[in-house]
Formats: structure tokens, sequence, C-alpha cells
């Protein structure tokens, strides 16, 4: 590594004299061995835990280096917490200092206080000479001089660490967007924005649920023209709209970024779903719900992917709006998808035309099926609300799935047999951060087998075999309706 910050700053050479245009990322599907979430450990019995797995990541780190891998990422909860309790994960807890520290843990383990997770990690990186990230638990005392100081004298936080390749930390980022259930973390004061440059671009950090909502993640992208965004997740599987690779791979898509992208894996909890994420490829990923093994992925992605950035190059509702909705034909009805209620419609022809609306939003399609399969029951839907049981985000969602039956087309299915000739799908959306999303039969990636034309319509390619096809979608995130947070359930 010629390009090391010593050397830098030895020779008075900047970044850019030894740039590299394209850059080695790995991400590590990792199986967490799993804590007894009711019983607190002693501390010496957190640390063997935690070891077991590091011991694992360790492996994935060493392969990752010597295929030339220049940074790899592990997941969230691979260390430890997942399902733990506040009083339950005390015990796996470090203080993580903040990076302007300066602080190299392997060459300097005790600077501050019991690090021994930090120490590792620092000489793992160092070691194999790469940048790793790796997810656990900071804790941060406090006082009653601190009107929000958590009853237990301590703030407790989902925390994504970078150490780079002499091992120094430089770069901490603590988790905003809690998911239910995840009440052993506090909540940060303010979303954090955390950036690093390395010489193949601009890093970003956010964690998991955070990828659903405006900050950090969209700021990262528009105000602080990040490349890659790291992205350390415990991901349940939800379709039709929200499976891991699907949703991760179309934000990469949509927001003009590589997203290194690296989930834990536990079928039984619906958790699999990994990838390299750049604008245009889509992959490589990992999604296996087979087996219960760790996995590697490993890819070259350009340093700075900036070209195609489509919440400012389309305009998603031209096409829509210039057409005519009134589709005397198309006869709908109320259908739940997930749990929100769509206006929808039966595909039932092997061909067709149609629109349909959802309160302020329109939908239309153009499709042509190779043949219709008569087990095949497809719906075309249309829904602009809020999603799901809590309402705290706001979509916009035109879509056309395969359903097991009319019947059950709350839990989408994940097979089909039925191949498209060739789609258009369009809307009305009143929002540029729409997030496109075809997917195959077994729920596979469609790379290369679609497009985004500037009038906003997601179009087939032709000439592209075709296969199976699952769902298509456009998936529009009206952030600015998101209601407030409301911090008094948080800490
Ligand atoms: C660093 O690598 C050397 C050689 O592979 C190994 O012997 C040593 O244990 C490693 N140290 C750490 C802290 O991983
Ligand atoms: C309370 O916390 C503040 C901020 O961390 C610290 O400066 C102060 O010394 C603490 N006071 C006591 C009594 O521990
Ligand atoms: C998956 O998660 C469940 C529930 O936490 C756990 O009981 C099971 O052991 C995990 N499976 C594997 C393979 O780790
Ligand atoms: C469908 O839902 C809408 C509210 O979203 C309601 O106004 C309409 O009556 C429902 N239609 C049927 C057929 O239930
Ligand atoms: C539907 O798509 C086909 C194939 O691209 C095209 O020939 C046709 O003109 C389209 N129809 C409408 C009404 O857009
Ligand atoms: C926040 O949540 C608390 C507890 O559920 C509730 O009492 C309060 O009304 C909520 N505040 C807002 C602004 O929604």
């Amino acid at each position: 590594m010629y390009c090391s910050d010593i050397f830098i700053s030895v020779l008075f050479f900047t970044y850019s004299s030894c740039a590299l245009d394209t850059f080695t990322a790995a991400v590590y599907e990792h199986v967490p061995l799993f804590q007894n979430p009711n019983q607190a450990p002693v501390q010496e019995e957190a640390l063997a835990l935690m070891n077991k797995n590091i011991d694992v990541l360790e492996q994935a780190v060493e392969t990752a280096a010597q295929k030339g891998a220049h940074i790899i990422v592990t997941p969230e909860y691979a260390i430890c917490c997942l399902d733990l309790s506040r009083e339950t994960v005390y015990p796996y807890l470090e203080d993580i200092p903040d990076p302007e520290v300066n602080w190299i843990p392997c060459s300097d383990p005790h600077r501050f206080g019991r690090a021994p997770v930090q120490n590792r990690l620092s000489c793992m990186a160092k070691n194999n000479s790469i940048y790793l990230v790796a997810n656990f638990g900071d804790k941060k005392l406090c006082n009653n001089s601190d009107n929000n100081c958590p009853e237990d004298g301590h703030y407790i936080y989902d925390t994504t660490v970078v150490f780079n390749t002499e091992g120094k930390l430089i770069a901490r980022y603590h988790k905003y967007h809690l998911f239910l259930g995840e009440t052993q973390f506090n909540r940060p004061k303010e979303p954090e924005i955390v950036t690093f440059d390395t010489p193949f671009g601009k890093f970003g950090i956010f964690i998991c649920y955070d990828i659903l909502f405006h900050d950090p993640a969209i700021t990262l992208v528009t105000q602080h023209n990040v490349d890659t965004v790291i992205f350390t997740t415990a991901w349940f599987n939800t379709l039709p709209h929200y499976s891991a690779v699907q949703f991760h791979s179309s934000w990469a898509m949509a927001m003009g970024t590589n997203l290194l992208s690296s989930n834990i894996h536990n079928t039984s909890m619906g958790m699999t779903g990994s990838g390299v994420f750049s604008p245009d490829e889509l992959g490589p990923y990992y999604y296996n719900k087979h087996t219960d093994e760790g996995h590697l992925v490993i890819s070259k992605l350009s340093s700075h992917p900036r070209k195609s950035k489509l919440f400012s190059s389309v305009k998603w509702d031209a096409y829509a709006s210039s057409i005519n909705h009134l589709s005397p034909g198309t006869k709908t009805f109320n259908g739940t998808i997930f749990i929100d209620s769509f206006t929808l419609t039966e595909l039932q022809d092997a061909q067709g035309i149609h629109s349909i609306c959802h309160n302020n939003l329109c939908c239309h399609l153009n499709y042509s099926m190779v043949e219709k399969r008569n087990e095949d029951v497809y719906v075309f839907g249309a829904y602009d609300g809020f999603h799901g049981p809590h309402k705290v985000f706001h979509v916009q969602v035109c879509t056309v799935l395969k359903c097991n039956s009319l019947e059950t087309c709350i839990n989408a299915a994940e097979t089909a047999s039925t191949r498209f000739e060739w789609f258009s799908l369009s809307g009305t959306f009143n929002t540029p951060y729409v997030f496109p999303e075809v997917l195959l039969s077994d729920v596979q990636l469609a790379p290369k087998m679609f497009r985004i034309l500037e009038d906003g319509r997601l179009v087939s390619l032709p000439d592209k075999a075709s296969k199976p096809l699952l769902s298509i979608t456009l998936l529009g995130r009206n952030y600015e309706k998101d209601p407030a947070i409301n911090m008094s359930l948080l800490t």
C-alpha cells in the first residue's frame, strides 16, 4: 500500500496524487452467535462471546484482504447486542471515543480504559492493511447535570466504527432511527453526519432502518456528496417492497452512490441479503434462505460513481401526468398489501394498458406477457399514504405484483412462472425520491433488464431474455410528510 497516510504526509503528497479510480469492496453476511437475552453475563463472559463472533469475522477479513479488498464491511449486531435488554446489554459495551482523539487502539490499547473489542478490531485492520467496518455498542456516562440522562446513568448507542489500514479509529456513527423493540439503545439528540475521505472516494455511514428516512441518509448524498455509503444492517425481509437486496440496491440506483450493504444471516428470523451495490450494477449480492452459513461478497467499484443520480435527472411525473387516467375498462378493488390498503386491479389479460389512482397518485401500466400462466395471479396497484402500522413514513407506490391468489395478496408470492415481453410503469409522483425495484422469481434482482427514462417511466430493455417476474415497483418517499420524531418515546 503506497497510499497510506504516513507516506502521504511524509512526502507532502495529496490524496489525489495516489487516488484510485476503482477499488475493491467486501461485505460479509455473518451468522451471529446469540446471547441469552434474559441473562446479564459478567464482563468476561460477554467478551468471550463477542470474541467468538470476531473470530469468524477475522477469517472473513483475512480472506477479503488476500483477495485484494481495500475495505470490508461487517453487519450490524454481528458482534453483540441483538435482542438484549437495557439491563443485559451493559457488560458488552465499550466507551468508543470521538475519532478526533487520533487513536490507534492496536498500538495504545489502554489509552481510553478497557477496550478489548476496539483493540482487536484495530489490530485486524492494521494487520491486514484494510479498512475495517464493524458495529457494536457504545456507552457514555451521564448524570443529572443533563436533564435527558437515562435513569441508569448512561446513554447506549448502536454504533458503527471504521478503522483504517493503520488500525486508527477514523469514524464513529450512532444509529438515529431505532427500529421497534431496540429499547436497549438511545437515539442521539440529532442525526449525525459522519463522513471520511479515502484514496478511493468519500464515504458516509448510516445503519439499517436509517435507510428509510431523510436524515442522515439523503443529506449525506445531496449535501455532502458521498461516493460510497457504508450500510450495516440486521434487516427483516418483508416482501413485496422491502426485501433487503431489493430495496438496498434500489437506493444505490436512485441516489447514484455505491452502497456496501452487510446484513446478518438468520433464516428463521427472515434475515439474509447483502451486496456490493453500485448505481448501474445492482450487485453482486447474496440472498440465501436455504442454508445457515456466512458469506463474503467482493466486487470492484468505481470510486466516483456520480454520473447518474435519478433524483436530479428524472422528472418522475412527466410521462404519467401527460396521459388521461380514465380507463373505463379497468375494474378496481381495495386490497391489502402488507397492511396498506391499495387500489388494485387484476391483470387478467396477457397484455393491456391500465391506469389506477389512490389519493393523489395515479399509476400507469402498459405491459405484455410472453404467455399468461393460469396459475399466476398478477395485480397492478397504487397507494399514496403512510406505510405500516406505526405510520412513521409516507410513501407513494405504483406496483405490479404476483400474488398467491387475490385473497392472499397481503403476503406476496416468492416464485412465479410468467415471463413478460415488455413493461412500462409510471406514476404522478410528487417527490424526486423514487426507488425503482424489479424482482424476478425466487426474489432475485434483475440487473440490466430495465431502465429509467427521463420522463419517469420504468421500462424493460428490449431483447433481454426475460425471466419469470415477481414484481415491478416504483416506490416514492415523501419525506416531508413524515411525522416529527417523538423524543419522549426514545429516552
Ligand atoms: C497479525 O498477523 C500475524 C501474522 O499473520 C499473526 O501472527 C498475529 O497474530 C496477528 N495479530 C493480530 C493481533 O491479529
Ligand atoms: C456530570 O457529567 C458532566 C458531563 O459529563 C461532568 O462534567 C461532571 O463532572 C459530572 N458530575 C458528576 C458529579 O459526576
Ligand atoms: C436465529 O435466531 C433465533 C432467534 O433469535 C435463534 O434462536 C437461532 O439460534 C438463530 N439461528 C442461528 C442459525 O443462529
Ligand atoms: C375503497 O377504499 C376507499 C378509501 O380508501 C373507500 O372510499 C372506498 O369506498 C372503498 N371501496 C370499496 C369498494 O370498498
Ligand atoms: C405500449 O407499449 C408498446 C411497446 O413498447 C408500444 O408499442 C405502445 O405504443 C404502447 N402503448 C401506449 C398506449 O403507450
Ligand atoms: C409522544 O409520546 C408520548 C408517550 O406516548 C405521548 O404522551 C405524547 O403525546 C407524544 N407527543 C407527540 C408530540 O406526539
